[in-house]
């Protein structure tokens, strides 16, 4: 059922890449009238040789992290629209947006782009229920000065998971259920590999996860429910995290947990070195659990001149930068299971890393200047190479 939607996208995608047909129009023939979004008029016809054509060959969905800007400005939402088939919100869903006061919210954000992805034939990856970060000012401020107590807490992660994945029932593909919950190396890691500082897990303990899943499932029980992190497939050195998610994600599915995948982030940094085959071994180990795999976050950050121009400062981290994009997105190709390839953002002007890591950049692939880089070049070769069998890919589903 979730797969055969899939198929049946995938398909129209590629068709109308083919003809040449917009994405508009594409997302509206045959079918209900899509809403009418301002952005739909300044939907692009989907090029043959764009990334979200190339990966619609191979069954692959190809996206982008987007905020207002990517939607509304036009040459942002012209690439937004033309480059990808599936998006994720970048800031828009989460539950400081969504609920800013207790029990008055704001979906504009998230409906908008909802709007968006449907008049441009996308779908969507929703992002993110239980996380540590971005929760409303009112929920910490309680919790820490105990007038929400934990018993209460619970039920209100029960109820906002509730809320906000039945609004968007039938039109999300997958939630990233919880997100970087496991242990870091330099975390305090619980014997199961949680990480123990974690506010969800210190709160409620490790059977929430469980509980999260469940919630969700209920709410849509056609959506894809993920489990998202960093450092889970290949970038952590003993592979410590990859293998405590890995039977952590085991037990919920021998417990019968409805989770359907995991999500590796991909945020990796060209001064620690990657290893695409550890990546590729890692995601293989998941899809081996009966799970599917997703890159959910990809960007490669590396040193730059300054914030605003982003020119990396060694010629070796240009040549990294791209290839370490070319190892995840093979990585990826080369496991069946691997569903999408989510890129965070697509242009250095707009992405969270500069105002985060101190002296860095350059982390995506398209320059301040929306000019195409390397690594927006060597995704396009290895999805051109895929349609071609290198390495094999067929579609499957
Ligand atoms: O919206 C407010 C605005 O009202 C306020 O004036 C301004 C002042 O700082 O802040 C604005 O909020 C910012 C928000 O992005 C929207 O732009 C927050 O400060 C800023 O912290 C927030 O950053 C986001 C970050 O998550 C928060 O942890 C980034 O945009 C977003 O890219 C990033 O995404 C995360 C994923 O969700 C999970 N994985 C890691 C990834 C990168 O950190």
């Amino acid at each position: 059922m979730k797969l055969s939607r899939l198929a049946v996208i995938g398909t129209t995608v590629g068709t109308a890449a083919v003809l040449g047909i917009s994405t508009a129009a594409m997302a509206t023939s045959g079918a209900p009238a899509a809403p009418k979004h301002p952005a739909a008029a300044s939907a692009t016809t989907v090029a043959p040789d764009s990334l979200r054509a190339l990966a619609a060959k191979i069954g692959l969905r190809i996206g982008t992290a987007a905020g207002p800007s990517r939607l509304t400005t036009p040459q942002l939402a012209a690439i937004t629209a033309g480059q990808f088939s599936v998006l994720t919100p970048e800031n828009e869903m989460k539950w400081q947006v969504v609920e800013p006061t207790q029990g008055q919210f704001d979906w504009t954000g998230a409906d908008n782009l909802v709007k968006f992805a449907k008049a441009n034939g996308q779908l969507v990856r929703g992002h993110t229920l239980m996380w540590h970060s971005q929760l409303p000012d009112w929920l910490t401020t309680g919790v820490a000065n105990g007038t929400i107590s934990d018993a209460q807490l619970k039920s209100l992660l029960h109820q906002h998971i509730t809320t906000e994945v039945s609004r968007y029932k039938g039109k999300i593909w997958q939630w990233d259920v919880a997100n970087e919950v496991f242990a870091n190396s330099w975390d305090t890691a619980q014997p199961d590999g949680l990480n123990a500082n974690d506010f969800w897990i210190q709160h409620l303990g490790s059977g929430i996860l469980a509980d999260a899943f469940r919630w969700a499932h209920a709410a849509d029980p056609h959506a894809l429910l993920c489990y998202n992190d960093f450092n889970i497939a290949g970038e952590d050195g003993t592979n410590a995290k990859y293998q405590n998610v890995h039977d952590f994600v085991a037990k919920l599915k021998a417990q019968g947990v409805p989770i359907d995948c995991v999500g590796e982030q991909g945020h990796l940094d060209t001064q620690y070195g990657f290893s695409g085959t550890r990546m590729q071994q890692d995601l293989q180990g998941y899809a081996s659990l009966g799970l599917k795999v997703a890159i959910t976050e990809a960007d490669v950050r590396t040193f730059v001149n300054n914030a605003t121009d982003q020119v990396p400062t060694s010629n070796p981290e240009t040549l990294a930068q791209p290839y370490e994009f070319g190892q995840m997105l093979k990585a990826c190709l080369a496991v069946k299971n691997c569903i999408s390839f989510t890129i965070w953002g697509f242009d250095d002007a707009e992405s969270w890393v500069p105002g985060v890591f101190a002296g860095e950049g350059y982390s995506d692939i398209y320059d301040v200047n929306l000019n195409k880089k390397d690594a927006y070049f060597e995704l396009q070769q290895d999805l051109r190479l895929a349609a071609f069998g290198a390495p094999d890919r067929r579609r499957t589903f």
